[in-house]
C-alpha cells in the first residue's frame, strides 16, 4: 500500500456535487459512450463508484426515436438517480424537442453533445463539429435551456477543446454557454481533428475551469488513481470524466475515489465479486437486449474485462463463438471459477485502457505520475491546414470538389467527405 500526502482539494472528489435541483453522490462521471454505456452498464458504474453516468447521444431527429436503438439508448427502468441523457443535432427548435420528450421519459438532467466526431449519428455539424460554428452552437444552448428551465431540469455541456491545436475555442465557447445559462461543462483534452489520436492535453481544460463560475469536468485519458489525481491538480476541476478506462474496469470509480481520499491504493477486488458482477451485469443485459443482441453485444464488455487475463484471449475468442445466454453464462462463469483458485484477488488490475482495438486508440500503459503533469500540444502544422481547408470546404458547400492544403495547393478529396474529417469513435463493438 503507497501511502502519499495529498492537497485537501483532491478529496473533493467524494463531495457531492449539486446542479440545480439535481445533486450528484460525487464527482466522478461515467463518460458516455455510444455502444457501451447502455443502462446496464452505467447502473455497474454507478454501483461501483461513479456519482454520474451520462447517456448514449440520442439524436434530435424525431423520426429515429420510436426506432429500436433510440428507444433502448433512452431506457432508464431501475436506473439509479440522477438519470442524465445526451442529446445530439444541429436544429435549436429539434434539440429543445428532443430535450422536452427525454425529460417526459424521465431525463433529470439534458446534456448537449459538442464533443463527438462520429459520422455515424450526427451529421455534418452536429458533435465537435459545432465548435467551429460557434453563432449556431450558441442558438442551440440558449433553445434547449429556454425549454428544459421551466421544467427545472438543469443543462451541460460536454465538448472538445477546439477545431484544431491552432484553433483551441473551448474557452470562448464555454464562457459563452455559461451566460446563456449551463450549469456544467465538460471538456475532453482533444481537438476534433485529432480523434482519438494523441493525448489529451489538460492547459485548455484548466482555463476553462479558470474562466467559469459553473462546475468544470476534466476528460481524456484518465485510467489510473494516480492519473486522476495528476489531472485534477493540473487542472482544478471540479470533477472527473472516465471513459475507455472503465470498459472492462469498472471498479476504476472506487479506485480513484479510494486513493484520492486516503492516499492508499485500493487492493483489486476478489476474484469472486468480479465474477458475481459480471454475471449480474450479463442479465441486466439480457434483458434490455434479449437474447441474440444481447449475446453479440454483451461479447464487447466480456471481452474488455478477461483480456488481460491469463488465458483470457484464447478464452475470449471462444467465448465470441458461443450464441445464447445460458452457453454465454456458463462460460463466463466456468472461466471465472477457474481464475479464483489460482487469483482469489483480480490479477489484472496494473494495465489503464483496454489495449487498442483502432488505430485512433492513445498509447497503452502511459502514466502520468502526480509531479508530471506536462502536456503534449501538437504543434501547428500540416493537421492544422488540413482542417481549415476541410472546414472552409464545407462552410463554402465545395465538399464535392476538390480543396486546397491552406497553402493554395490542391489536394485530392478523401473518398468519403467525412472519412478524412470526422475520426471515428474507437469501436466499441470488438471485444
Ligand atoms: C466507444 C466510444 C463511444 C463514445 N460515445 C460518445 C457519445 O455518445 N457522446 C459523447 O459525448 N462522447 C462519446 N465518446 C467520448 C467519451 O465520452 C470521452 O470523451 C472520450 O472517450 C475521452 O475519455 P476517455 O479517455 O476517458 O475515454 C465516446 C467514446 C468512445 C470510446
Amino acid at each position: 500500500m503507497s501511502a502519499l500526502l495529498l492537497p485537501v482539494s483532491a478529496t473533493l472528489v467524494s463531495a457531492p456535487l449539486r446542479l440545480g435541483p439535481v445533486e450528484l453522490p460525487n464527482r466522478l462521471f461515467v463518460a458516455p459512450m455510444a455502444g457501451v454505456t447502455d443502462r446496464p452498464f452505467r447502473m455497474l458504474c454507478k454501483r461501483l463508484g461513479a456519482g454520474y453516468a451520462v447517456s448514449e447521444m440520442v439524436t434530435s431527429k424525431r423520426e429515429l426515436w420510436s426506432s429500436l436503438k433510440t428507444s433502448r439508448r433512452a431506457n432508464h427502468d431501475g436506473e439509479t438517480a440522477p438519470i442524465a441523457v445526451q442529446i445530439a443535432g444541429v436544429d435549436p427548435h429539434e434539440m429543445a424537442d428532443a430535450a422536452r420528450y427525454n425529460i417526459d421519459r424521465g431525463a433529470q438532467v439534458i446534456d448537449l453533445n459538442m464533443g463527438c466526431p462520429a459520422k455515424k449519428v450526427c451529421n455534418v455539424w452536429a458533435g465537435s463539429a459545432l465548435m467551429s460554428n460557434e453563432p449556431l452552437a450558441l442558438r442551440i444552448i440558449q433553445a434547449v435551456v429556454a425549454a428544459c428551465a421551466p421544467l427545472n431540469v438543469p443543462v451541460t455541456l460536454k465538448m472538445r477543446t477546439g477545431r484544431c491545436a491552432s484553433e483551441r475555442n473551448a474557452v470562448a465557447l464555454a464562457r459563452a454557454a455559461e451566460s446563456a445559462g449551463v450549469a456544467l461543462v465538460t471538456v475532453h483534452g482533444r481537438t476534433r481533428e485529432q480523434g482519438y489520436t494523441g493525448l489529451a492535453e489538460y492547459d485548455t481544460i484548466a482555463a476553462v475551469k479558470a474562466a467559469l463560475r459553473v462546475p468544470v469536468v476534466a476528460n481524456g485519458d484518465i485510467d489510473s488513481p494516480a492519473k486522476a489525481l495528476a489531472v485534477l491538480r493540473h487542472t482544478g476541476a471540479d470533477a472527473l470524466m472516465i471513459g475507455r478506462a472503465a470498459q472492462g474496469r469498472p471498479w476504476i470509480f472506487r479506485e480513484i475515489a479510494h486513493f484520492l481520499d486516503t492516499g492508499t491504493t485500493l487492493a483489486p477486488p476478489a476474484t469472486k465479486d468480479v465474477s458475481a458482477w459480471m454475471l449480474e451485469h450479463l442479465q441486466d443485459h439480457y434483458g434490455l437486449y434479449g437474447e441474440l443482441a444481447g449475446v453479440r453485444t454483451a461479447r464487447k464488455h466480456i471481452g474488455w474485462a478477461v483480456r488481460d487475463l491469463p488465458g483470457g484471449e484464447d478464452f475470449r475468442q471462444t467465448m465470441n463463438m458461443l450464441d445464447t445466454c445460458e452457453a454465454q453464462v456458463r462460460a463466463v462463469s466456468e472461466f471465472l471459477g477457474q481464475l479464483e483458485e489460482a487469483h482469489p484477488h483480480w490479477p489484472a488490475n496494473a494495465g489503464p485502457h483496454p489495449p487498442c482495438t483502432t488505430r485512433h486508440e492513445p498509447p497503452r500503459h502511459r502514466q502520468l505520475h502526480p509531479q508530471d503533469t506536462a502536456t503534449v500540444l501538437p504543434g501547428p502544422g500540416r493537421g492544422d491546414a488540413a482542417c481549415r481547408a476541410r472546414d472552409d470546404r464545407l462552410r463554402g458547400g465545395e465538399a464535392h470538389a476538390g480543396g486546397g492544403d491552406g497553402a493554395g495547393r490542391r489536394q485530392p478529396e478523401p473518398r468519403s467527405r467525412m472519412a478524412g474529417h470526422q475520426p471515428q469513435y474507437p469501436a466499441a463493438q470488438a471485444a
